[in-house]
């Protein structure tokens, strides 16, 4: 489809990272991911996505990960409504599976204050997972992010607000295959 007809381009202030920077970064980490894995014998692992931002990272990342692996589902509260700071993370619902004595590879879109990270990585030791893995397809330059302890960092970006590829403004925008910036308006008009 031309962009000229799609009505979320007008929106874009600024790209951030395109689309084809995106699809060769996740084909290294997967690389990377893999050869880890299979370095330390892990033969069989649990992928677990945060819902709902990671959901587009993990399935392009799979596809380029030739290991066995199941999926698992966690879907964590940050960013309630229009807000562009995050508001503390919850838990608001989970299903991944029995992780007793597994090795898990946590995905979430973006690191920013790491209250997600700092919630979920404990629950799922709590879950009896032997090994936790951590990767996120961005991490924001702010100190609270740099000091949380990550295995996998796609992206550092500028401590900006941004969507696409799975990050939302209110729940739009996940669907455009860049990471951008919005102008004022968009922001305004989807309060
Ligand atoms: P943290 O818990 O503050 O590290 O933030 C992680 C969560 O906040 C991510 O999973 C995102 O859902 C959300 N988030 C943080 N920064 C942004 C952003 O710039 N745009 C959209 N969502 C964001
Ligand atoms: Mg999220």
């Amino acid at each position: 489809m031309n962009d000229y007809h799609n009505p979320m381009h007008r929106d874009i202030s600024r790209v951030l990272i395109s689309q084809y920077q995106i699809g060769a970064r996740v084909r290294e980490m997967a690389q990377q991911i893999t050869d880890d894995w299979q370095r330390d014998g892990d033969d069989d692992i649990t992928i677990i996505p945060i819902l709902t931002g990671a959901m587009i990272f993990c399935g392009d990342l799979i596809r380029h990960m030739p290991v066995q692996l199941k999926i698992g589902l966690l879907a964590v509260s940050s960013y309630p409504g229009a807000s562009l700071r995050t508001q503390g993370s919850q838990i608001v619902s989970q299903q991944v599976g029995d992780i007793h004595g597994r090795h898990v590879l946590l995905l979430d879109d973006i690191l920013d204050s790491g209250g997600t990270l700092k919630l979920v990585v404990p629950a799922l030791q709590e879950l009896g997972a032997e090994k936790v893995r951590t990767c996120v397809m961005l991490r924001k330059n702010r100190p609270e992010a740099k000091a949380v302890q990550v295995d996998y960092v796609g992206f550092d970006i500028p401590d900006e607000f941004v969507v696409g590829y799975g990050l939302d403004y209110n729940n739009y925008y996940r669907n455009l295959p860049d990471i951008v910036t919005l102008t004022g308006e968009a922001i305004e008009r989807h309060k």
